[in-house]
């Protein structure tokens, strides 16, 4: 029986999406509620590699069974990327504003407008590895619409929506977005396996 698992991230965000999908009978705790303050090393060149890197850290040095996410963007016209670089595509500033500018530049005048976002979501638990994934399918446009949501979500428009990321608000997006796949596909696998 599990009843509390390390989620990696000091995002409040991500913390209540994955709190809301998670069954209540498993407590996901914050880095920061571990007292981890630790600068957990990204630097894998895939968001698998990712996800496991920040897992791993959490295991090796503070010994709790955890799990750990990676997104990123993959446009098909750009050969996947910004991909695992997604957060610092235009430097290491981490500037949502100059990536999503240096996205546009890049789209200029191509015609194949398909892209989406795939979340990794990597778990460690009782000595095991498991990966999760989740992804959707959309188009970058040519200028951005919206205000709400962060990162690409003003230029992301999802397959059978009319309107981005950004227009949709974070109640909708929430719902169907590739993080909350990811999360769906971790909890089915949670509710499974305490049965
Ligand atoms: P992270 O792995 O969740 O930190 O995501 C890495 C980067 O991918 C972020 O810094 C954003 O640039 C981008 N990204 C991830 N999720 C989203 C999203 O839901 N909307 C827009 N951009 C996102």
């Amino acid at each position: 029986m599990i009843d509390k698992l390390i989620f990696a991230t000091n995002n409040n965000h991500k913390l209540e999406e994955v709190r809301n999908i998670i069954s209540d009978k498993i407590e996901i705790l914050s880095l920061a509620e571990i007292d981890c303050y630790d600068d957990i090393p990204e630097t894998a060149d895939t968001l698998e590699g990712n996800a496991l890197m920040k897992a791993r850290f959490i295991k090796k040095y503070y010994r709790y069974d955890c799990f750990a996410d990676d997104t990123g963007l993959e446009v098909e016209a750009l050969n996947n990327a910004p991909g695992v670089y997604s957060a610092r595509y235009a430097g290491e500033a981490h500037d949502a504003q100059a990536n999503v500018n240096k996205l546009l530049h890049k789209m200029q005048g191509q015609e194949n407008r398909n892209a989406r976002f795939r979340t990794i979501i990597a778990l460690i638990l009782n000595g095991k590895e498991h990966l999760f994934e989740g992804i959707i399918n959309g188009s970058i446009i040519t200028e951005r619409r919206g205000e709400a949501g962060f990162g690409y979500d003003p230029v992301f428009i999802p397959d059978g929506y009319m309107q981005t990321f950004a227009e949709m608000g974070n109640g909708l997006k929430n719902k169907i977005s590739h993080r909350a796949l990811a999360v769906k596909e971790l909890a089915i696998f949670l509710s499974s396996i305490s049965k």
